[in-house]
Formats: structure tokens, C-alpha cells, sequence
């Protein structure tokens, strides 16, 4: 597939690495590629990643099967507006709603009646939004099976069957063995909202290497 990854921090770099490894074209997307390129710390991973390009978000978004947004929440619209209308395109959102400004730990922007996915949704009518993969730390997100084997849940929504089913199949070619269909983008709701346990686990453990599974 031609993805584009938009997004250059440690989740951007994540998918954007093992994607390419697996055999797809990757196109990264930033605000301005020169600067982004010129960070050492973006550099340094960019030395080992040189199959992934550098674009804006607008060229990486261009023509891609799979657009997938890496980016902060408060600036996911902004970097998806930047990238185009992404008219029949899907859109795998792994972004959190999260505000930093009362301190740590961060509270959402937007809960209970609404989610971040859906307002994505809402802004890009004509494209395919797909929430996945922002329940867990991006190391686990690609390579679930170096955690117990892969025996652990990642959660697909969103209102096209085929968007899902795309996405879906990327998620296994990472190694997720568990992949569970929560219905269409509302559910969102669920798994952003999920992200305060998360927080509170983490925070309990002092480490973020761990995932949830629904056992049944
Ligand atoms: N870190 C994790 O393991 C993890 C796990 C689950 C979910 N998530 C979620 O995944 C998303 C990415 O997390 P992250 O830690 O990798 O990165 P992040 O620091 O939350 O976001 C960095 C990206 O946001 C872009 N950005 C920031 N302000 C912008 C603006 N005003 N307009 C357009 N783009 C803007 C930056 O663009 P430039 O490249 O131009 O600087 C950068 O690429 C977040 O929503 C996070 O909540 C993270």
C-alpha cells in the first residue's frame, strides 16, 4: 500500500518504521519538512529509516490507500485539513483527545457525548475514519507480539466495513492476533475515554509496557 504517516514523533516514527519494513511505500507528513528534518532527534531515527520520504502533510496524504493520523489532538484537524478534503480515502486515527493544560495527568477535550474520531469524521464527510491502535504505547502498537505472544486486544471502529477491514488487515500484519470490531466511530467514545485508566495504570506500574484483553 502507499501510506502516508502524518505525524513525526514517537508514534509517527512507530508505524511509520514498520510499515516501510513490511514492504509498503511510506510517505511521512510534517508542517515543514526541512525543519522537521533538521531535529536531531528526528534525524538520528531518519538515518535508520531512509525508505520513509519526508513530505507535507498535503503530498504525503496525496493519493494514498491508507492515511494515518499521528498527530496531537489538539492539532489532529489542523494537520488533517493541511493534508486535504481525503475524499474516499481511510483514515486509521490513532490521536487521543488529550489536554495537558491542568498538568499531569492530562484530562480529555472532548468525552462522553462525542469523541476526537468523530469529529474527525464529522470534518472529512467523504472519508473512511478508522479509531484504532490508540489504546496502547506505540512499541506494542507494531510489534504486539514481543508482549505476551500477541495475546492481548486492539479495537477497530468506524462506519465502513471495508475502511475497517483495511485497517484490520494492517493490524495483523503487525502481529495483532485479537482485533475487536466495537461497531461504528461512536465507540471512540470508549476507547479515547479508556485512555484515563490507561493513564492511571501506567502511572501505577511506572511504565507504559502493557496492554488489556477482553476475555471471553
Ligand atoms: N506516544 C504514544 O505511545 C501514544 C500512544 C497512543 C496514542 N497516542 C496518540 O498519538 C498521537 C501522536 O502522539 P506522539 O506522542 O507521537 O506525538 P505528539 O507529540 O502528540 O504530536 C506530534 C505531531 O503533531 C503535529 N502537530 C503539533 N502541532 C500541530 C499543529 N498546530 N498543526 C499541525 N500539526 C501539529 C506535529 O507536527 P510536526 O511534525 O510538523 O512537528 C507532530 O508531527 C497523539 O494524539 C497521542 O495522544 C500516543
Amino acid at each position: 500500500m502507499h501510506i502516508a504517516v502524518l505525524g513525526t514523533s514517537a508514534v509517527g516514527r512507530a508505524v511509520a518504521s514498520r510499515t516501510a519494513e513490511l514492504g509498503h511505500t511510506v510517505l511521512m507528513g510534517t508542517r515543514d519538512p526541512s525543519a522537521t528534518a533538521a531535529r536531531d532527534e528526528f534525524a538520528a531515527w531518519h538515518r535508520d529509516n531512509e525508505a520513509v520520504q519526508l513530505a507535507t502533510f498535503a503530498q504525503a496524504a496525496s493519493g494514498a490507500d491508507l492515511v494515518i493520523n499521528a498527530t496531537g489532538g489538539d492539532a489532529s484537524l489542523a494537520a488533517l485539513r493541511a493534508a486535504g478534503e481525503l475524499a474516499g480515502q481511510v483514515i486509521l486515527d490513532i490521536s487521543n483527545p488529550l489536554d495537558h493544560a491542568a498538568g499531569f495527568p492530562p484530562t480529555l477535550f472532548v468525552a462522553n457525548t462525542d469523541s476526537l474520531g468523530e469529529q474527525i469524521q464529522l470534518a472529512f464527510p467523504a472519508a473512511h475514519v478508522v479509531k484504532a491502535l490508540n489504546t496502547m504505547n506505540n512499541a506494542i502498537m507494531v510489534r504486539p507480539r514481543e508482549l505476551a505472544d500477541g495475546d492481548h486486544t486492539v479495537f477497530v471502529c468506524g462506519n465502513s466495513a471495508e475502511a475497517k477491514a483495511l485497517v484490520t488487515g494492517l493490524l495483523q500484519e503487525f502481529g495483532h492476533r485479537d482485533v475487536f470490531d466495537l461497531g461504528d466511530i461512536t465507540a471512540a467514545r470508549g476507547t479515547e475515554m479508556y485512555i484515563a485508566l490507561w493513564l492511571r495504570i501506567a502511572i501505577a506500574r511506572g511504565k507504559s509496557d502493557f496492554n488489556i484483553k477482553v476475555v471471553r
